[in-house]
């Protein structure tokens, strides 16, 4: 369906830009992210006569990011919030400074409940009165469903964003707003290389585009949506199997990819 207005967090690369493209070209949108030089280009590639769209750098690291994009985002009729901003460090957790780990937490959770609590009033009434639908989408992760050592804190961002998700959709049953977790397994983007992940074979990792149409095409039909025919099995068995299998199943694929992300270092 088509949106008036959509926030994309998280826009200047990846999933976040894959979504700026997707949607329709009648939406307006205000796209964040710090990069401001990449939130221009993008901006201006995606400008068309009549679309409103607005650029806003921000850290969502921190309190002034995120207030500021909460207040321009107040002055828009957003009826598509799209909380997809997010970081992880592949490191053991001990190696890993606490600001980098408290960072994963204020973008990955806290940026998230913020803007969905400053802006959902806004969204229900004028999809109260205009008769037409809003949506929240949060972008999650299959790594919601699993232990991930060596990414411990990302992975249980990632079950907060699920959880989050799911019971606000509980929440909204019957009122005009859908609310959506996005599960995508791995994606080709800078997630990979900025988390210090070892790169996977090309076949193994999605495309953003695949992404984000599996994620416009579910909202509204879903709360819960795992990219990808083989991540969904995946993700269900996940809930079946017994919790000491799956976490030493993990902490094999994590050393696993810790020897090959050090190969490929060497
Ligand atoms: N790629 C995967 O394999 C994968 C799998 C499952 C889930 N996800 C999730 O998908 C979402 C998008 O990631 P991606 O794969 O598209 O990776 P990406 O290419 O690295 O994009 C991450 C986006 O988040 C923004 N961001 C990071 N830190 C920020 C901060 N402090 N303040 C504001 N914006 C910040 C980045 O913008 P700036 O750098 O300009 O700030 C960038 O636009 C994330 O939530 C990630 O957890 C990714």
């Amino acid at each position: 369906m088509g949106y008036g207005f959509a926030l994309i967090t998280g826009a200047t690369s990846g999933i976040g830009e894959a979504f700026a493209r997707e949607l329709a070209r009648t939406t307006g949108l205000l796209l964040t992210g710090r990069d401001e030089a990449r939130l221009a280009a993008l901006a201006e590639e995606l400008a068309e006569p009549g679309r409103q769209v607005e650029t806003l750098a921000a850290d969502l690291a921190g309190d002034a990011g995120r207030q500021a994009l909460i207040a321009r985002a107040a002055e828009l009729p957003i009826d598509l919030l799209i909380n997809n901003a997010g970081l992880g460090y592949f490191v053991p957790f001990v190696d890993n400074p606490a600001e980098r780990e408290g960072e994963m937490i204020q973008v990955n959770c806290l940026a998230p409940v913020l803007l969905t609590r400053a802006l959902l009033p806004g969204m229900l009434a004028r999809a109260t009165e205009s008769g037409r639908r809003a949506g929240v989408i949060v972008v999650a992760s299959t790594a919601a469903f699993y232990p991930l050592p060596g990414l411990a804190t990302y992975t249980a961002t990632k079950a907060f964003d699920l959880s989050f998700a799911e019971s606000l959709a509980g929440e909204l049953h019957g009122v005009p707003v859908d609310v959506l977790a996005l599960c995508p397994g791995p994606t080709h983007s800078n997630f990979f290389d900025r988390s210090g992940l070892p790169n996977l074979k090309p076949a193994a990792m999605a495309n953003p585009r695949q992404v984000v149409r599996e994620g416009l095409a579910a909202l509204g039909r879903r709360t819960v949506h795992v990219v990808g025919g083989t991540n969904r099995l995946a993700a269900a068995a996940t809930r079946l199997a017994p919790r000491p299998l799956l976490q030493a199943g993990a902490r094999r694929t994590m050393r696993r990819w810790g020897r090959r992300r050090r190969a490929g270092e060497d």
